[in-house]
């Protein structure tokens, strides 16, 4: 089995794509950017003595950032509750107690959220906002057949995120996504709908980022940023006929290329120092907009076979996102991807600081791979591939390549080069042992 990146037939016209469109929250962004938070909530229209609700985790709330922004919202005038209880890869059940939260506090919902932490706690945030606004519950608007696959029609009060990690790009993407522990998959709440209306981006927030998480979170964002660089081109596709119905992930662009770019540099360039020195406030800002760049680009023009094959890993054995997706990446995304396009692939190593001088385009993606899994290796905290991971063999890959064509075809449609699941098993295969232990 093949995919065409085609969008549906319904939805089209014979011709191809010849616009794209961006959608985006507000943007601020640096040190001490936190001390705008109300001035960005009163932009956004919060009036008077307002109540809002911060939804954050306890490790962040230990860190002290919770207690930072609820004393300069109050110090703003503004009334506050705090949910810390925000669970990592949040659940269906752990989003509806932190409705049930709100429901107990409120008659009909909070005058505005913040979300802040890592992407689990901002998917928390932009989850509740959603459901409170449009009423129901979260498996209400999961997409068919897990759940009823309704249209959101609210964004709800103001929703503004500030982002503790430096990679996932929860705080500017259009989903929520949600575990469902007794299918072992995880879904999304998907809709411009559940996008926060701001994003408030400090890397004074993100210096207690311990080294391991800062490397995983790292990779995730490096992920984004070549997969965007390295997907197909938006006019590739065929136009579609509706300008609402253009897919989520529509394609490269100049200006998705841009952003990718500058992520690149930035985050090869300064993870080594963000993971051995975490309080080089420098490396910090670097990374916390090498990852906003890199999910500019990616979350738009569409992460492809490597986000698809991560997704099963991380249903069936828990792994963290960014761990399995650094893991999964030089099978995946330079390997196998770099076959249907070298010379791409050679640009990324030139801007991955890869001397690629006298090599061919295919020695250069070569090198591209070789350069990334040194990369891994300089920073001490990631596994040597798939079997340090999750102890996963040769025995679980059949399982793991038919998840990936059974449940990813939203991403695999997407990938520059057509992938079967012979092609997905012997990638997961190659993905096993990336260096020796
Ligand atoms: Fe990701």
């Amino acid at each position: 089995m093949s995919y065409d990146r085609s969008v549906s037939a319904s939805d089209r016209e014979l011709a191809p794509e010849t616009v794209w469109h961006i959608d985006m929250p507000e943007i601020r962004f640096g040190r001490d950017a936190t001390d705008e938070l109300a001035f960005q909530l009163r932009d956004l229209g919060v009036e008077g003595a307002a109540t809002g609700l911060v939804i954050t985790d306890d490790g962040v709330a230990d860190a002290g950032h919770a207690d930072r922004v609820v004393a300069h919202l109050e110090a703003a005038g503004l009334d506050v509750d705090c949910y810390a209880d925000s669970e990592r890869e949040p659940s269906i059940g752990a989003i509806e107690d932190c409705l049930s939260f709100v429901r107990d506090q409120t008659d009909d919902g909070y005058d505005f959220y913040v979300g802040l932490g890592g992407g689990s706690c901002m998917d928390t945030a932009k989850a509740t906002r959603a459901i409170v606004a449009n009423g129901g519950s979260p498996l209400d608007y999961v997409a068919e057949p897990t759940g009823d696959g309704q249209t959101l029609t609210e964004s709800g009060p103001p929703l503004v995120l500030l982002p503790t990690t430096a990679g996932t790009g929860a705080e500017i993407s259009p989903v929520a996504i949600l575990s469902v522990p007794e299918k072992e998959i995880k879904e999304a709440i998907s809709s411009n709908h559940v996008r926060a209306d701001a994003a408030v981006l400090d890397p004074t927030l993100t210096t207690t980022l311990p080294p391991d998480l800062t490397a995983r979170t790292a990779m995730d964002a490096l992920g984004h940023a070549i997969e965007g660089y390295t997907t197909h081109e938006y006019d590739s596709l065929l136009r579609a006929s509706d300008p609402g119905e253009r897919p989520v992930y529509a394609g490269r662009t100049q200006l998705t290329e841009m952003f990718s770019e500058k992520a690149i540099r930035l985050l090869s360039g300064s993870v080594r120092t963000a993971v051995h020195n975490g309080d080089d406030l420098d490396a910090r800002e670097d990374m916390l907009l090498g990852a906003l760049f890199g999910a500019i680009s990616g979350l738009t023009a569409g992460a492809s076979l490597c986000h698809a094959m991560a997704y099963p890993v991380g249903n069936k054995y828990h792994t963290f996102h960014g761990e399995t997706i650094a893991v999964l990446t030089p099978a995946s995304t330079i390997d196998y991807n770099s076959a249907s396009d070298p010379a791409r692939f050679a640009e990324v190593a030139e801007i991955f600081g890869v001397d690629t001088s006298g090599l061919t385009d295919r020695e250069a993606a070569d090198a591209l791979k070789q350069a990334y899994i040194q990369l891994q290796r300089d920073l001490g905290v990631l596994p040597s591939g798939l079997n340090e991971l999750a102890d996963i063999t040769e025995d679980d890959i059949e399982w793991l390549a038919q998840q990936t064509v059974d449940t990813q075809e939203r991403l695999l449609r997407c990938n520059p080069r057509p992938v079967t699941s012979d092609d997905v098993a012997a990638v997961f295969r190659d993905a096993l042992h990336n260096w020796e232990e």
